[in-house]
This record gives C-alpha cells, structure tokens and sequence, in this order.
C-alpha cells in the first residue's frame, strides 16, 4: 500500500511513529514557515505540519499544492501542543510532521466544493458527480446503503433464502410502466423487454423448486421520474413457496427492525411492532394509500353533523350522498415565529387562500372552507362558514375534532377521490408548515387489503391495483364474476414516512384463476398467451402456493440517509429527463449503429440535453 495508516485512525498512542498517509488536500493554511496541511480520505482528516527549517524540500513542494490535490506524506506523529488541539477531528489531539511529501496528481480548483456542503445547482453535482461523491456526506450514504444491503444478505442467507441472478435482457414483465426495449440484431425487428422487475422470474424460480429466493435486482420502469423515481433503481426481491401472507410480512418486519437497529440506532422507530391499517383505513383517514404517520392531521368524518348546518354546499352534499371531512391543523392559526401570537387578519386570509389555491389547483377540489379558533374562547371563530353553524354545532364540532385555541379546522366536501386527494395535500403542507415530520423517526406501517382491482374510467376496464399476477384473499374469490371491484387483493405495503418501502403479495399459481384475470384487465387470451404463455404452462408442471415481496432499496437508503430524495443515495442517478450529465447519456448513436439493428429513425431535431 502507499499508505500505511488511514487519516482518520491515528491517536496520541502513535505518538513518535513514522507513517505514510495519502488522500486529497481538503485546506492547506500557509503560515510563511509552517504550512498546514489537513488530509482527507475516507476514513477522516488529519493535520500535517510542514516546516521550512527543518525539511525545505517538503515545504518547497507544499507551498505549491492546492485543494484537491493528491498526496503521500511521510512523517513523524507527534501529540499537539496545548491549545492546538482540535476536538471536532477524531484526530485533533495529533498532527504529523512531515519529512517528505510527494504529488501523485494535482488538481483544477474544483468546480464544486468538496469540503462544504454547497447550495451549487444540482446540475453541476450531477456534472461533476465524482467531485460530488468525494464529499463525507455522500460517502457517508452510499457506506450506509452499503452497509444496508451487506446485512440484508446476511440476514437472509442465515434463513436459508439463495440469492439468483435473473436475466435483464428478457420480455416484458410489465409493473404498470412503459417497457424500456432493447432491439436484437441477430434476429433483426425483435427487442428484448428490461424487466421492471424479476416477478416472473422468480415465480418461476418457485415452480423450480428454490422456496425461499433473493436478489438485490435492477429494474427498469420508463416513466416520469420524480424525487423517489427513477428509471432504474434498485429491489431487494423476495419469493417464498408455501407461505401465506402473514409468514411474508412477518420476515420482513423482522428484517426492517434488524435494520434499524443495527444501520440507524439513532432515529426513533414510532412503533414496533409496525401498525397495520387497511386500505379503506389509510385512505378515510389519510387520503393515501401511504400516508406519513409521524403525525396526526387525521381527516375525520362530520357529514352528518356537517349536513345539518345551514352551509348549502354541505347540506346539498350531503343530501346527493358525498362525504363531509374536516383536518384539525393543531396551532396552524398561531404566528409560526410567535406561537404565543395569532396571524394578524391579513396573514390568515393569505394563508388560507394560498390552502385553497393548492387543493383546487392539485386536488380537484372545490373550495376549501375552514374555522380558526380564537385564543379566547368568549370570540367568534374566524373564516367563512362560522356563521352557518349553530353553537350546538360548533360545540359538538370542537369536541369531535378535539380542536384547542389557536387551531384551524379545514372542512373537505366532495367524491370520495377528491376528498382523498385534497386529505392528502392538505396533510403534507401542514405538516411542512407546522415542521411536524420529524426527520429523526421512522413511522413504519403495514397496509393491507387492497382492492385486486381499480377502475380504469379512460379505458372503461379493470387495472390490477397492484399486478396481474397478486391472487385475491381467498374468502372474496367467489367475486370476481359478480363483482370485481369488491375482490380485495392479498396484497401488503410496507410504508415509511410518506413512502412506499416495500410492497408484494401472495400470488395465483393455478392457470384457470390465472387466465381469470387477463380478460378482466382488458388482456385478450390470444396476447396474453403470446406474452405470459411460458408463465400458463409453468403453472401446470406443480406449482407450489407461493407469495413474495419487493423493497426499494433506494427508498429505504433515503430514508435511513434522511435525504430528500433518492438521488442522493445512488452513486451516478439520472435527472428529471432521465439524463446522465456526466457522460451524456442518453446519446446519438453512431452512424451505421442502427442500420446494423434494422432501425430507422424518423427523428430530425437536434441533440437535446
Ligand atoms: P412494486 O412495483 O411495488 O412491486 O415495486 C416494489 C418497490 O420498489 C420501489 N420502486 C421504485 N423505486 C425507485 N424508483 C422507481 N421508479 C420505483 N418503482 C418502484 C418501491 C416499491 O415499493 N414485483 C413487485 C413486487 C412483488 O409483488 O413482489 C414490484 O415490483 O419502494
Ligand atoms: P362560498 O359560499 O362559495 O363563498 O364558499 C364558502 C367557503 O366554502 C369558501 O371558503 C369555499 O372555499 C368553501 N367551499 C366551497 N365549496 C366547498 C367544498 N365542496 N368543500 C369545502 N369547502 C368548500
């Protein structure tokens, strides 16, 4: 090695050695004759002292290095001084007096700053991503990711699961995304499908015999990306033969807790075990088949209560059968920067109106009507609708929503997917005002019971709420001729945060139910064999009942990194428009590239970056 210590592991127990450390110039201070030096690599920072009396050399050559620069160093370890040390350095109470310094390869002035956390454009990180992942910060969650899948596989190998490889050249294994399609120039007109992920794969690894199977998979999903998407990521992919779906979640809670407690000690798990709710739960309550449960802002049901006010929008609603919601936003009235203090009027007003702008504007909804409550409880609320309500009312209002002075209470009346729509935006951006996610608490849930079905209203069909292949529970199967929105699917989502982690199901392994489902979903016979025929016949050579599950790994990183989004846990990720600014992917091919593929391109425009 060019090294024989790292910079983040020397001691006063060194004292006196001679060693040989290397890394990158992370601040050099020039004091006329003494140069210092702090030397960064993975492990940490150590300060190296060169002094122009004693070796003029090294100082000759350290009076010219600059940031970035990389360099080995040998020298003498010697404790500091009294009053030099630096207690935020693992290695402050040290320095190393150098003898002799060596550039192995200097460097331009960064673009971006390595030792700082800039504010640069993302666009420059992403450009200059390995000056990016050189920063502690990023070095720090991709060790963390590391570290993460390292315990998985461990994890699951002691309870006997086999990690295979599945083909990423392959057909179409549709997860409700666009194909990204690779053309074959051995059988010219052809493509090979990327797999958005292995499903099928893996169940045929259970007809095949594996039982427990694992794989920490690359899948590939062309769709519009956004800060937990991207268009290929990676899942820790699981298939189980013989289980039923209480033995599946039961597995992975056990892992996620391992996690934790081992990856991120440090953040507070909200509950364990990990609460369960069923969809219709999670969606009248939250809004969100995923909804962020580090708070409360649960939506609570008043249509009666509601419907009897003299407000005409609720009273009519009421009558043609919608649903009247309110949120109670505890201290939302309150001065943010005040809270002893109430907005002034004017502050309300903007506040509600830019609520309400957002929920019509993304949520479909109407209006927005709200209560502010006083901090004296002799005054009258504030806002639009006080004065349809009864005192009667607005007591058994209060009482119902537990509502305390200095509270808003936001009133939701529409269809049931507008009301989950606006519950769920309205969730968010109070939370975000009022800074209640906690980004040191894990808020793990289960959510169970989804329908096997959701209707598709553009294409007057059935989609699977979550694959074709998710069996329906056993008890609702007698539905699915009568009435298939009512079949619930065997389906579990393990949530996080605001986040779908996990998600998976027990799956059918008999062909008849199979072939079931297809012209359900709008698939013909005829396609469906021409696209699933290998999965038919397998299913007829002994399948076992079988069930499994996919986590996002890039999910689970970004939430154990506590990152904004997924792209700081992925060592080179694409942009918005699935772009690699780096390398400049995607790119033209070169001439003759598709003609050797039979491909014609109709595209005329330019290179778009
Ligand atoms: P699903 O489509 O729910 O299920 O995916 C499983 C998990 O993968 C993560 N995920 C993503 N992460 C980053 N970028 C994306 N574009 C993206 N899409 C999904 C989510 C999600 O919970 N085959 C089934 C699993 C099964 O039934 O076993 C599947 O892929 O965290
Ligand atoms: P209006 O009587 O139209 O002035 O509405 C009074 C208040 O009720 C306003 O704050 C509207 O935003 C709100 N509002 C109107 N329709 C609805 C609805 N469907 N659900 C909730 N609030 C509404």
């Amino acid at each position: 090695m060019l090294k024989t210590h790292t910079c983040g592991e020397l001691r006063t127990s060194h004292a006196g050695q001679t060693v040989t450390l290397a890394g990158w110039v992370n601040r050099r201070r020039d004091q006329g004759g003494l140069i210092f030096i702090d030397l960064r690599d993975r492990w940490g920072i150590t300060q190296v002292v060169v002094d122009e009396e004693s070796t003029p050399e090294a100082h000759q050559i350290a009076s010219q290095v600059r940031n970035e620069y990389v360099l080995q160093v040998t020298g003498v370890v010697r404790i500091r001084p009294e009053g030099t040390t630096n207690p935020d350095l693992a290695t402050g109470e040290i320095d190393v007096t150098a003898n002799q310094i060596t550039i192995f390869n200097a460097s331009k002035p960064p673009r971006i700053y390595i030792n700082q956390d800039g504010n640069e454009r993302e666009a420059e990180r992403m450009r200059y991503r390995y000056l990016d992942l050189r920063r502690p910060r990023m070095q720090h969650n991709l060790i963390t990711r590391h570290k993460t899948v390292k315990m998985i596989r461990d994890y699951l190998d002691e309870r006997g699961f086999v990690e295979i490889e599945t083909p990423i050249l392959f057909k179409t294994t549709p997860e409700g995304a666009r194909d990204f399609l690779v053309p074959s120039r051995l059988q010219p007109g052809k493509f090979y499908a990327l797999p958005q992920s292995p499903q099928q794969l893996k169940q045929l690894l259970m007809v095949a015999g594996y039982e427990k199977y694992f794989q920490i998979a690359r899948c590939f999903r062309d769709e519009d990306l956004r800060g937990e998407r991207q268009p290929e990521f990676t899942q820790l992919d699981m298939e189980m033969s013989f289980v039923e779906r209480e033995d599946v979640m039961q597995l992975c809670e056990g892992l996620a807790l391992a996690l934790c407690d081992t990856i991120v000690p440090e953040k507070q798990l909200l509950a364990r075990p990990f609460p369960r709710l069923t969809y219709q739960e999670a969606m009248e309550k939250y809004g969100s088949d995923k909804p962020d449960l580090r708070y409360d802002l649960q939506a609570i049901d008043i249509t009666e209560l509601a419907g009897a006010s003299g407000f005409s929008v609720f009273n009519q609603n009421a009558k043609a059968g919608k649903k009247i919601k309110v949120i109670r936003a505890p201290g939302l009235y309150r001065d943010q920067d005040n809270p002893e203090a109430l907005l002034s009027g004017e502050r309300l007003k903007k506040l509600m109106r830019s609520l309400e702008d957002m929920v019509k504007a993304e949520a479909g909804a109407k209006g927005l009507a709200w209560m502010a409550l006083p901090l004296n409880a002799e005054d009258e609320v504030k806002g639009p609708i006080g004065k349809f309500f009864t005192v009667d009312q607005k007591l058994e209002l209060f009482e119902k929503t537990q509502a305390q002075p200095g509270d808003i209470l936001l009133f939701i009346s529409d269809t049931d997917e507008v009301i989950y729509a606006t519950v769920d935006k309205l969730r968010r951006t109070c939370a975000d005002i009022l800074n209640l996610a906690d980004p040191n608490v894990l808020a793990f849930a289960w959510v169970i019971d989804f329908p096997l079905f959701l209707w598709n209203e553009d294409e007057n069909r059935w989609d699977p709420s979550q694959h074709m292949f998710t069996a329906p529970m056993p008890e609702d199967r007698h539905l699915l001729d009568s009435d298939p929105g009512k079949v619930r699917g065997t389906q579990y989502d393990m949530i996080c945060n605001g986040y779908e982690v996990a998600g998976g199901s027990i799956r059918i392994h008999e062909r008849d139910l199979q072939e079931k489902i297809f012209p359900l979903i709008g698939q013909t016979m005829e396609h469906a064999k021409e696209q699933f025929g290998h999965m038919l016949e397998a299913f007829e050579y002994g399948a076992p009942p079988h069930g499994g599950i996919a986590w996002g790994i890039d999910r689970l990183a970004m939430l154990f990194a506590g990152a904004p989004n997924i792209r700081e846990v992925i060592a080179f990720p694409k942009t918005q428009t699935g772009s690699d600014l780096m390398a400049h992917a995607p790119s033209l091919p070169e001439p003759g590239q598709l003609e050797e593929l039979y491909i014609m391109s109709t595209y005329k425009g330019e290179d778009e970056e």
